[in-house]
């Protein structure tokens, strides 16, 4: 794992080092998604800045029309006061328009911000590779694009704009009341003081709480995820009742956390609704006797008590959009945690081409293990020309699928080479490879579409006769015509849904019509019916004639058509020869095959 790759579940647990290498990362990524919208950005910033200018005006308008425009008025000189309303008017009016431009502007960039990186991330997490996926659970995908996007999302939402345009106004507003009024903005001051007591018992508080939160809505959904991914388990070992108790111990302390959260809220905005009434009552009073000894005049009065009174606003805004600002830091580290996950396996910088494939393959001193410490193969060495039919068995964990995987290049080995035609697989263009080598598992999987689309996979663009004649080739023709509406029924709906050895046939067909220099079967016959073996030993020849072909299976009567049997023990090969040679000799082979053939009488 290189430094970039620190995967961040829980904050609490990253040495500093990583926590830093961890926060350049996430800025890098914002910064990033910013860019692109920097113009934009910057253009609603000034219109934030004009329109709480505007708002600032209005109380100054007030002022002067009272304590100027009044007592001119009186002498008979309307102007004044005139200039004032209309001042008043207009910035009201100027407020209300670019408020509401705005706000759609903040809108439009935070929805193609969030679009972009939606867009990113899927491209992303397809392209990681097995090793990714095989250790990255589904329930944190799962949650990376729901609950870490929803994040962001209700950063936007929660009024980040709000924010800036609160702190903007605050400012304005404490620029303006010192050059209206350096008494009155002292008094204000001092109001602030306890304010900012608060908010820092507030911040320190919701952090704690916060954390507590994130980790128990992620434990409540992984356990979400786990219980219904596993369903057919959880049925069979009669597990629910003791699934529910613990999903039901995780959402309850997920709600205390955050009854917990709201209490503090409610603690914040309470105490800020008191402070800032004390604060008017104070400008009351201090102006008030200011106003009857005559040292100012109403008006500064009634400006000040504007201020005071919209200069708390903010002040509880700010407090849940810091808490949509953590969480949504908290989202964008592990977001851009599975954005900077290398792919495993690398693009060739300059790929080598091949178009006629023998499907010769070739391991040479091949050593790989899936981490560090546990060597799967410590020193594979093995030849197949092309053209031969191979049959691979094995204990279970010998290593055979990891022999499958390295061929279609799933993981690239520790030390030594794999190669097709004398070529190392690092060095050949993934589209020729894919071409080239097909993999046809077990867990045969269909993708929601009819079944013809399914087959047509193999090929993509074939015409339905070669779907068709792929079909009758493997001998699944005939119970694909039985389905509700034939090669056209949809295998994701209810009537549609395949057995596993229909399946099993479908991903036959497919690898037919793929028509690959190598193929390889890993347990693809295991849930394919006995009395039906004929059949499949034939489909068997059909697809595998003509091609190099690996076949890995725990069933002997489809290793007879092998012209070769490897036997496998952790990670070595035992015994290589062909079936008859190894059924003649004392060796593992021979044991199982006789074994076999007794069970069959
Ligand atoms: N994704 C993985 N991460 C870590 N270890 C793995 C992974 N896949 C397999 N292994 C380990 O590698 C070893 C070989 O596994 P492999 O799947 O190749 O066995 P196999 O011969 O195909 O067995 P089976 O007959 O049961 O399918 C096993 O010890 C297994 O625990
Ligand atoms: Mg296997």
């Amino acid at each position: 794992m290189t430094t970039q790759q620190v995967r961040v579940e829980d904050r609490s647990q990253l040495s500093r080092g990583e926590a830093r290498i961890v926060r350049r990362r996430s800025r890098a990524l914002l910064w990033s998604l910013l860019r692109p919208v920097r113009w934009r950005i910057a253009a609603t910033v000034s219109l934030i800045v004009v329109s709480q200018v505007c708002a600032v005006v209005g109380p100054l308008a007030i002022a002067f029309a009272v304590d100027t425009g009044l007592p001119d008025a009186l002498a008979g000189d309307a102007l004044p006061a005139v200039v004032g309303v209309l001042a008043y008017a207009g910035a009201a009016v100027g407020e209300a328009v670019l408020v509401s431009v705005f706000i759609r502007m903040t809108a439009g960039i935070a929805q193609s911000v969030l679009l972009d990186l939606r867009r990113r991330m899927f491209r992303h997490t397809q392209r990681l590779g097995l090793e990714f996926h095989e250790s990255y659970t589904s329930g944190k995908i799962i949650s990376r694009q729901t609950n870490d996007l929803e994040a962001l999302q209700n950063l936007v939402n929660a009024g980040l704009s709000d924010l800036v345009s609160g702190l903007v106004y605050m400012a304005f507003v404490a620029i303006a009341i010192v050059v209206l009024d350096p008494i009155s903005g002292l008094v204000l001051a001092l109001s602030l003081v306890p304010v900012v007591l608060l908010f820092l018992w507030f911040r320190a508080r919701s952090s704690v709480l916060y954390r507590e939160s994130s980790t128990r809505s992620a434990q409540v959904l992984v356990q979400f995820v786990e219980t219904m991914t596993g369903i057919r388990a959880v049925q069979a070992f009669r597990r629910e009742a003791r699934n529910q108790r613990v999903y039901e111990r995780l959402a309850g302390a997920y709600r205390d956390t955050n009854l917990t959260m709201m209490f503090v809220f409610g603690i914040l905005y309470v105490t800020t609704t008191l402070l800032g009434n004390l604060a008017v009552g104070s400008l009351v009073l201090v102006n008030g006797f200011r106003v009857l000894s005559g040292t100012v005049g109403v008006g500064v009065l009634m400006a000040s008590l504007l201020y005071a009174r919209q200069f708390y606003d903010p002040i509880n805004t700010l407090g849940e959009v810091y808490n949509s600002f953590q969480a949504a830091a908290a989202s964008l580290e592990k977001i851009s945690g599975v954005l900077s996950e290398e792919p495993s396996v690398d693009e060739p910088t300059q790929p080598v081409r091949i178009r006629d494939v023998r499907g010769d393959l070739h391991f040479e001193r091949v050593t790989f293990g899936y981490d560090p410490e546990h060597i799967v193969l410590p020193e594979f060495s093995l030849h197949i020309p092309g053209g031969q039919t191979v049959a691979l068995v094995g204990t279970t964990g010998a290593g055979k699928t990891t022999i499958a995987k390295l061929l279609a290049r799933f993981y690239d080995p520790t030390g030594g080479s794999v190669q097709l035609d004398g070529i190392d697989l690092r060095l050949l263009a993934t589209e020729d490879l894919r071409r080239a080598l097909v993999m046809v598992t077990q867990d045969a999987y269909l993708f929601s579409g009819s079944v013809a689309d399914n087959i047509a996979l193999g090929k993509p663009g074939a015409s339905r006769e070669e779907i068709q004649r792929a079909a009758q080739a493997i001998g699944a023709d005939e119970f694909i015509r039985a389905l509700p509406d034939g090669y056209d029924t949809d295998v994701s709906k209810r009537g549609g849904r395949l057995s596993a050895g229909q399946r099993q046939l479908v991903s036959f067909a497919r690898a037919f019509l793929a028509d690959p220099a190598v193929l390889i079967l890993d347990e693809a016959t295991s849930s394919l019916d006995i009395p039906s073996e004929r059949a499949v030993q034939d489909a068997l020849e059909t697809l595998l004639a003509d091609r190099t072909a690996i076949i890995i299976a725990h069933r002997l009567s489809t290793v007879a058509i092998a012209d070769r049997v490897l036997v496998m023990e952790h990670g070595r090969l035992v015994e290589d020869g062909t079936p008859a040679e190894l059924i003649a000799s004392s060796g593992t082979f021979s044991s199982l095959h006789r074994s076999w053939q007794e069970s069959l009488v």
